[in-house]
């Protein structure tokens, strides 16, 4: 990839209109060129950048991946100025309109729309897998009464690893396929289990009659009946809910969920990373602290005083800001709207009143505005989910099923992509060096 140039006043010899950055290095006066791909150079290729032959070579330093690419990805594209979001290319909104939440997993999977037929056998397969081993259930009931949902769902996804030790032969094309299915189809399982427990309620088995998300409401729900009949309306909302978290490309928890799988770990233990990484109040758990946020606010009235607080630096406004939208993001509309059709059904919440005046005053205010900050996913989506009986420690466990199918897909993206080695960054040093070890009496 690289050019291999490295001669002094190489710049005056380049046709205007290469694809390359001339760099000259002022230390020496050594001019390099290095290619431009895709709008992007190769750290690597600044490697041969020294002062002497046997320094290391000039490395970039980007704490949090501020401005650097990771991987190659085909499966989902943003474009964080204009709002767009689109998995496989097709755009989020005529996937939340149209799709559901298994033909989606389908698509960031495959790299395609199923036919009628492979979405049936999908379906299929992913319903008959939703039960998982008796001793899955009797492991989670080991956990104290109170325990976080997200905590439980973390473990025993790793913990699934153990079950299916074949895991392990990510190479094997028909053995790989088999646990992407039984991520897919057990995680609702794993979430609803963890649900009940913290509720102190006995754990409600899979109803392979229903959809995905009507499983998972039963699963939830269910108490003495013979059977749960989920509200459709409800049921569709919460599948487009699982198809909006579904894939956010090099989000937190996918990085992890990659960098973890690099080490060509199996996917269980890899998902159970991501989990981990959606658990942080940064990430996955920003929806939590948007309700908590709203009820400490308590009436319209005292949104000023809260806005003057976050201007102040004194905290953040939870559910705005996006490290790649700096604009609207699309996935915020579509939850606006769903949660108004929820509200049809359940009756309307006073943290919506809040949380629309809250929208209002900050999309007008400078402090919001020059920093480019919007609603973010997580804005309205805690509001959903407690219409829909949730309690926050779940909100987090709902964000981590949706986004299984993103995480599988990325991982497998990876596994097979031929450029891909184990993540391993580079650090600047900072700390002392060759000291004498000092005796406990001395010190
Ligand atoms: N409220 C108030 N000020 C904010 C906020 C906010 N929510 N977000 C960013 N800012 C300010 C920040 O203080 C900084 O101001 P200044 O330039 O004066 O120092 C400026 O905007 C840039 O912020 P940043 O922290 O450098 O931006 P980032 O890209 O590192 O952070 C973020 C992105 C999502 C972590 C952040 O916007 C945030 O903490 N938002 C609240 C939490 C949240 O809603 N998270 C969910 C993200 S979406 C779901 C997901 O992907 O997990």
């Amino acid at each position: 990839m690289s050019t291999g140039t490295t001669d002094q006043g190489v710049a005056g010899g380049v046709a205007q209109g290469s694809n390359t950055l001339t760099i000259t290095d002022n230390r020496t006066g050594r001019q390099y060129e290095v290619p431009i791909e895709d709008e992007t150079i190769r750290s690597i290729d600044l490697r041969r950048i020294k002062v002497n032959d046997d320094d290391f070579g000039l490395m970039t330093y980007d704490p949090a991946f501020m401005n650097t690419a990771s991987c190659r990805s085909s499966i989902t594209y943003i474009d964080g100025d204009r709002g767009i979001l689109e998995y496989r290319g097709y755009p989020i909104e005529q996937l939340a309109e149209r799709s559901s939440y298994l033909e989606v997993a389908y698509l960031l999977i495959h790299g395609e729309l199923p036919t009628q037929p492979q979405l049936d056998t999908w379906t299929h397969e992913v319903t008959i897998h939703t039960f998982v081993h008796e001793n899955v259930k009797e492991f989670m009931q080991g956990f104290r009464y109170d325990a976080h949902p997200m905590g439980m769902l973390l473990a025993s996804t790793g913990a699934l690893s153990t079950f299916y030790p074949e895991a392990t032969q990510i190479k094997d094309v028909d053995l790989r396929y088999q646990q992407i299915v039984r991520l897919i189809a057990k995680m609702p399982t794993l979430a609803a289990f963890a649900y009940r427990h913290n509720r102190g309620m006995p754990y409600v088995y899979p109803d392979n009659d229903l959809s995905y998300a009507g499983n998972f409401l039963s699963m939830i729900y269910k108490i003495a009946e013979l059977k749960y009949q989920p509200d459709p309306r409800l049921e569709r909302a919460l599948d487009v809910l699982f198809i909006l978290h579904a894939d956010h490309e090099q989000n937190c928890s996918t990085s992890a969920v990659r960098s973890v799988g690099s080490s060509q770990v199996d996917p269980y233990s890899a998902v159970a990373a991501g989990v981990g990484a959606l658990y942080g109040p940064l990430h996955g758990g920003a929806n939590e602290a948007v309700l908590r946020m709203l009820r400490r606010i308590r009436t319209t009235d005292n949104i000023p005083e809260f806005v003057e607080g976050v201007k102040k630096g004194e905290e953040r406004l939870m559910g705005f800001g996006h490290r790649v939208y700096k604009n609207y993001d699309p996935r915020a509309t579509i939850i606006k709207r769903a949660a108004m059709d929820v509200f049809e059904v359940t009756g309307t919440n006073p943290l919506l009143d809040i949380a629309t005046e809250l929208e209002k005053i900050a999309l007008e205010d400078e402090y919001f505005v020059s920093r480019k900050l919007y609603p973010n996913v997580d804005f309205y989506s805690g509001l959903i989910y407690e219409a829909l009986g949730m309690p926050v420690e779940m909100f987090p466990v709902l964000f981590a099923i949706g986004r299984t199918s993103g995480w599988i897909a990325q991982w497998l993206e990876m596994i097979d992509d031929k450029e891909q080695k184990i993540a391993r960054p580079r650090q600047i040093y900072t700390g002392g060096r060759e000291r004498d070890y000092v005796p406990m009496s001395q010190r």
